[in-house]
């Protein structure tokens, strides 16, 4: 069965969303196995420009099945406002959607819980996107307080929601006296209202119920039956919890580590791994970023890019590409080839750097430091290129692109070693060039 993946290679908003819906039409299903209603995708076709957040990018072919794995963290009422969406500008979701029993159901408390986790944690902030992703995972690795997506039709749930909302309103109590640093806690609403959830959360049920299967045996059942599958990777590698840049990561394995655990289909069915690296660097939220360019061509990059987060609309920090962060997450990930995305946007830049390794405290580090404090310290050893000032978001094929533009290609694969195998010199699906 040829189990095939897309994943992010740097800091997430690598137009995955892209490669994904490109991609889709050679496969049977698409699978979303890990993060939540924090991710953003974009596809664009036909002119239109679509969002997504927790739906698989395939659902915009009318043959294949989505599927949101045990492994995802859902928000209901985000669900529902995108399945709402879709299907008003006519997009079939009804027959091409499934959604996991195993995965873990977000509340209003783990909204409440990361803001207050991250506005007054005592350091830097994570700057999450404030979703409750974390603390809907952390729930669900200690157990006695997680609700999944079955037990919402099962008869303990109105009971559950009472007695977790009990224990979150009296740890509520607690945070507010001794973490009120910097944050007002009376802005935010935190005393739960146990039966209002319960109302809330009944009725989103009864909406999400013809979606609502075991998606493990569905796909278990789809890898004993040869079917095509591809997993949607979310985020990107270097926002890994256990191998990205800790304690600035999201709360999932985003680096490909996490297919198997979060959909249920075995490592040995996985035969391709594709990373999406943009051509630059971008990164949200706080945590060290040696090639950050907090500069004019940083600015440049942003306003060309548009650099701005499609789930908050944050400014995206902006930075040369980072080969020593892609090699890491590219050998991390176990991939096949790589798909270099944004190429168009680097148009007009006299020179272009391209990071190789680092120098912390005078040593020189190929690798990429496992703690961030070392990171914070390295200085980047940068290979400069020269730029062009074509514009190339016409050219279709690999031929036709300026001389300049094919020697930064050829040297990002040289210095992730790894083949390029597909530019995408714009956000819609014809501006993409296959390499051979
Ligand atoms: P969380 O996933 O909301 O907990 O956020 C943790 C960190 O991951 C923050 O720095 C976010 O900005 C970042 N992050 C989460 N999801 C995405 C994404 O889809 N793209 C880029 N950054 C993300």
């Amino acid at each position: 069965m040829p189990g095939a993946a897309v994943i992010g290679l740097q800091w997430g908003d690598e137009a995955k969303g892209k490669i994904v819906d490109i991609l889709t039409d050679r496969n049977d299903i698409v699978v979303r196995y890990q993060g939540g209603a924090n991710a953003g995708h974009t596809v664009v076709f036909g002119g239109e420009n679509y969002k997504l957040s927790l739906i698989p990018s395939g659902i915009f072919r009318s043959n294949v099945q989505s599927v949101i794995a045990g492994g995802v963290v859902i928000d209901p009422k985000s669900l529902l406002d995108e399945i709402d969406s879709l299907t008003a500008r006519g997009v079939n979701i009804e027959k091409n959607l499934i959604i996991s029993d195993r995965a873990h159901l977000i509340f209003p408390w783990h909204k409440i819980e990361d803001k207050i986790m991250d506005t007054a944690n005592g350091h830097e902030a994570i700057g999450t996107t404030m979703r409750g992703i974390g603390p809907c995972y952390q729930d669900k690795v200690s157990r006695s307080l997680a609700i999944r997506v079955g037990d919402m039709f099962k008869s303990e749930f109105h009971s559950r929601i009472e007695y977790i909302t009990g224990i979150k309103n009296r740890r509520f109590e607690v945070l507010s006296r001794y973490l009120n640093r910097g944050i007002n806690l009376s802005d935010l609403d935190i005393e739960l209202d146990a039966k209002r959830i319960v109302d809330e959360y009944s009725k989103l049920a009864e909406r999400m119920r013809p979606y609502i299967c075991d998606t493990t045996n569905y796909l278990l059942d789809a890898v004993d039956a040869d079917k095509r599958i591809l997993f949607e990777g979310a985020q990107g590698s270097l926002l890994d919890i256990d191998h990205g840049t800790f304690p600035f990561v999201t709360s999932s394995n985003s680096s490909g580590g996490g297919i198997s655990s979060g959909s249920g289909v075995p490592p040995k069915f996985i035969s391709k791994i594709l990373g999406v690296v943009k051509a630059y660097s971008t990164r949200v939220g706080g945590g060290p970023f040696p090639t950050e360019q907090d500069n004019e061509a940083g600015e440049l990059l942003r306003n060309k890019g548009n650099e701005y987060g499609t789930v908050t609309k944050r400014p995206r920090r902006c930075g040369w590409f980072d080969a020593a962060a892609v090699r890491y997450a590219a050998r991390l990930g176990g991939v096949d080839s790589i798909s270099l995305m944004l190429l168009d946007v680097l148009s007009g830049f006299d020179i272009l750097q391209i990071c190789t390794a680092y120098n912390i405290n005078g040593r020189i580090f190929n690798h990429f430091p496992s703690h961030t404090e070392d990171l914070r310290l390295a200085i980047p050893i940068y290979e400069t290129l020269p730029g062009w000032d074509e514009d190339i978001s016409e050219i279709k094929n690999y031929d036709q692109l300026p001389s300049n533009a094919k020697y930064y290609i050829k040297r990002i694969s040289e210095l992730v070693g790894k083949k390029v195998e597909i530019v995408s010199v714009g956000a819609d699906r014809e501006k993409t060039i296959f390499l051979t």
